[in-house]
């Protein structure tokens, strides 16, 4: 919530006021004015510059290409204190190409407070997105731009409450792609008792849709489900729930279809298109919600 102060003025003056008590947490948000999670970051102001020293890289090389990272620190250990940006320095000649393998590199060699998520290193588990520089994206696909003057910045992923440093609370995300029933709903058997078939015409409908890794960059990337992140579904959910739309085996259309034909769900999607720009995986969760849209109108 401190970060909220120093951050967003427009966060700052409504969010707060909806927000339950028990969260103490604060709540990860760039400056108003973010229209896109891409490219606008360099005119928000980051939560706190206060006076935190350079942690230095413990081995550089004789001659190091020395890059520095700013990255969001809150701790809830120390709930009362203010998020703030710790800066880190790396020879970019001891490092690997990646932002995680800088964020692993400053973990395992001069800070292991700093908490981040991870897994696969690949782009498959979704578990590392988060803002680097103004863009939501897999820390694991975005290399490190090699020019030293560029100073990195990394942000939890943006209008979510923080769990510690660059992990994100996804309670709420998770709980909406529960609430779409994510899985084949069927009636009846198969002819054979055994798979549902489908063609591969009608399987080809769901190319570019189960390629999504949840990793929920487009929806934190949306205007809308920032503010109406209870209610509207927002564009990962959405295209997960049109993934099971199109799925020729599913008997279940009308009642999703049903479920979603209300004014929040689906319909607070503006077409701002932030989602189908900031996607790591290349999908368009624009796209999806707009076919959904389609159904919902000839019902
Ligand atoms: S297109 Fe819809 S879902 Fe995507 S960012 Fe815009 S409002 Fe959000
Ligand atoms: S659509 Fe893309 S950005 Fe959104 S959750 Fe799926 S993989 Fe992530
Ligand atoms: S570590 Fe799995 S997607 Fe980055």
């Amino acid at each position: 919530m401190a970060s909220l102060r120093t951050t967003s003025r427009l966060v700052a003056s409504t969010k707060p006021l909806f927000r339950p008590a028990v969260f103490a947490r604060p709540y990860a948000t760039v400056e108003q004015g973010m229209e896109s999670s891409r490219g606008n970051y360099a005119s928000s102001k980051p939560v706190s510059e206060t006076n935190t020293s350079t942690v230095q890289d413990p081995k550089p090389s004789e001659t190091p290409n020395v890059k520095t990272f700013h990255i969001y620190r809150w701790n809830p250990d120390h709930p009362t204190e203010k998020p703030k940006m710790q800066s880190y320095q790396l020879d970019l000649k001891k490092t690997g190409p990646m932002m995680l393998d800088a964020l692993i590199r400053i973990k395992n060699e001069l800070d292991p407070t700093l908490t981040f998520r991870r897994s696969c290193r690949e782009g498959i588990c979704g578990s590392c997105a988060m803002n680097i520089d103004g863009v939501n994206t897999l820390a694991c696909l975005c290399r490190i731009p090699t020019e030293s003057s560029h100073e990195a910045r990394i942000y939890p992923l943006p209008h979510t409450y923080v769990v510690k440093d660059l992990v994100p609370d996804l309670t709420q995300f998770y709980k909406q792609y529960k609430s779409i029933k994510p899985y084949l709903q069927r009636d009846t058997k198969s002819e054979d008792g055994l798979e549902n078939r489908q063609s591969p015409e009608e399987r080809k409908k769901l190319d570019g849709l189960y390629e999504c890794i949840l990793c929920a960059c487009c929806s934190t990337s949306c205007p809308s489900y920032w503010w109406n992140s209870e209610e509207y579904l927002g564009p990962a959910i959405l295209l997960q729930s049109y993934r099971w739309l199109a799925d020729s085996r599913d008997e279940k259309t009308a009642e999703r279809k049903h479920a979603l034909d209300n004014s929040m769900s689906v319909y607070r999607c503006h077409t701002i298109l932030n989602c189908s720009r900031t996607c790591p995986k290349g999908l368009n969760p624009a796209r999806a919600i707009a076919e959904i849209k389609k159904m919902l109108a000839t019902n």
